[in-house]
């Protein structure tokens, strides 16, 4: 593993650097991922060679501009292997495609349905239903989890019925890497045929995804925590439920005309792209999708699963350890508070050594009321990581905890 490792790790730039005088140990992956040289230079070429505005005009630029965003498409339409390009909508992120459809399916859900959310999301799968209950009357229904932060099936799935407008879900926590059984969720609610939207931001960047074997009717992700740009992300839809839904935004590029008197609306994926893209986030998410493909989600995940392990032994050992989220299927994320020591305080210590970790809340307010918890210490993992990364964490846990105690 040491030897993989080493070459990727050359391939990002950012990780020679130092922090506070210490070599930087990035273990804040979940947050947003560092990015390879080949993504950095595929914006800067854009830039440098063909930036225009896309599926505009009929100049060079325009036309190798408008290839380069399509061919980027593509990339996302095998990466997760959506049945059609047309059923991929470029985003500003996760949460802006969990927006896109919690808006756009307000004039279709009444009083009296339902929304079914989990214990486990983080805030962007939980406000925008919040606020779409606010809007129609609808109520928000919540599977609960067990003490290690699984989800509870049968009770979860026991909430799924014939009102149920949508089942929205991550597939993996952000705050405690929980793997959920999505697919079960999906084929239960396909019984009453209540669609159901995946928060992919964190699977996206930890396994292989096949949309269509998930059987999803909506999948969003980032682009920013699978080693692209930020400020970009993808919406995947299955073409039905696309077409069914109104845009969410109007404007340029989602038209077919417009009079004073009505406008009508382009195809997908265009009808929900308003406005001028991201051109060059979506270039560099293309990029990142190369990348990964190159190596291998399922070769990457190996590395991350191997981290995981290594870590987890490693921190046990550790005096008044106390693990949150000890699911039996992980993704290398892991949550923690010492005994007697407060999570920021941990955190700031351990940036003294170099070792960049999220502290708080994770954007989880309510998963951590379940624990009766403030927040937690994470550090998630991420293929580029080695097992010396592990070592210094360890160390620099040991030795703040003592300072702080
Ligand atoms: N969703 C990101 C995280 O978990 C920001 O840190």
């Amino acid at each position: 593993m040491n030897t993989i490792a080493t070459d990727i790790r050359n391939d990002f730039p950012i990780l020679s650097r130092e922090v506070n005088g210490k070599p930087l140990v990035y273990l804040d992956n979940a947050a947003s991922t560092q990015k390879p040289s080949v993504v950095i230079a595929a914006i800067k070429n854009y830039y440098e060679t063909i930036n225009a505005n896309v599926h505009r005009g009929n100049h060079l630029l325009s036309q190798l501009a408008t290839d380069a965003v399509e061919q980027a498409r593509d990339k996302t339409q095998a990466f997760i292997n959506a049945a059609e390009r047309e059923e991929i909508i470029f985003t500003k992120g996760t949460t802006d495609g969990i927006n896109t459809i919690a808006s756009s399916m307000t004039s279709m859900v009444k009083s009296g349905q339902n929304v079914v959310i989990s214990a486990l999301e983080h805030h962007s799968n939980i406000v925008p239903w919040q606020m779409l209950c606010e809007r129609t009357g609808a109520k928000l229904r919540v599977i609960p989890i067990n003490q290690k932060g699984e989800w509870i099936l049968e009770e979860g799935l026991s909430l799924i019925d014939e009102h149920t407008a949508i089942v929205a879900v991550n597939h993996i926590s952000n705050a405690l890497g929980t793997i959920n059984p999505v697919k079960s969720l999906i084929e239960h609610a396909h019984r009453f045929d209540v669609p159901v939207l995946i928060d992919g931001a964190q699977s996206a960047p930890h396994m292989a995804v096949d949309v269509q074997d998930l059987d999803a009717d909506f999948y969003c992700f980032s682009a920013h925590k699978i080693c692209g740009p930020t400020g970009i992300g993808v919406l995947f839809g299955k073409r039905e439920r696309l077409e069914a839904l109104p845009p969410y935004q109007g404007g340029g590029e989602m038209i077919k005309t417009v009079s004073f008197e009505k406008t009508t609306y382009a195809e997908l994926p265009f009808k929900f792209e308003a406005g001028t893209p991201n051109m060059a986030g979506m270039v560099g998410m293309g990029a990142a999708i190369d990348y990964l493909t190159a190596h291998g989600m399922n070769k990457l995940k190996a590395i991350e699963d191997e981290l995981l392990n290594y870590a987890t032994k490693k921190m046990s050992a550790i005096e008044g350890m106390r693990f949150y989220g000890t699911a039996e299927k992980k993704a290398s994320v892991i949550s923690f508070l010492i005994d007697g020591v407060h999570p920021y305080d941990l955190g700031t210590l351990m940036d003294k050594f170099g070792v960049a970790v999220r502290t708080g809340h994770h954007c989880a307010q309510p998963l951590m009321d379940f624990y009766n918890i403030p927040g937690t210490v994470r550090a998630s993992f991420a293929f580029y990581n080695n097992k010396n990364d592990v070592d210094v964490m360890v160390e620099a846990i040991e030795k703040s905890a003592m300072m702080l105690r």
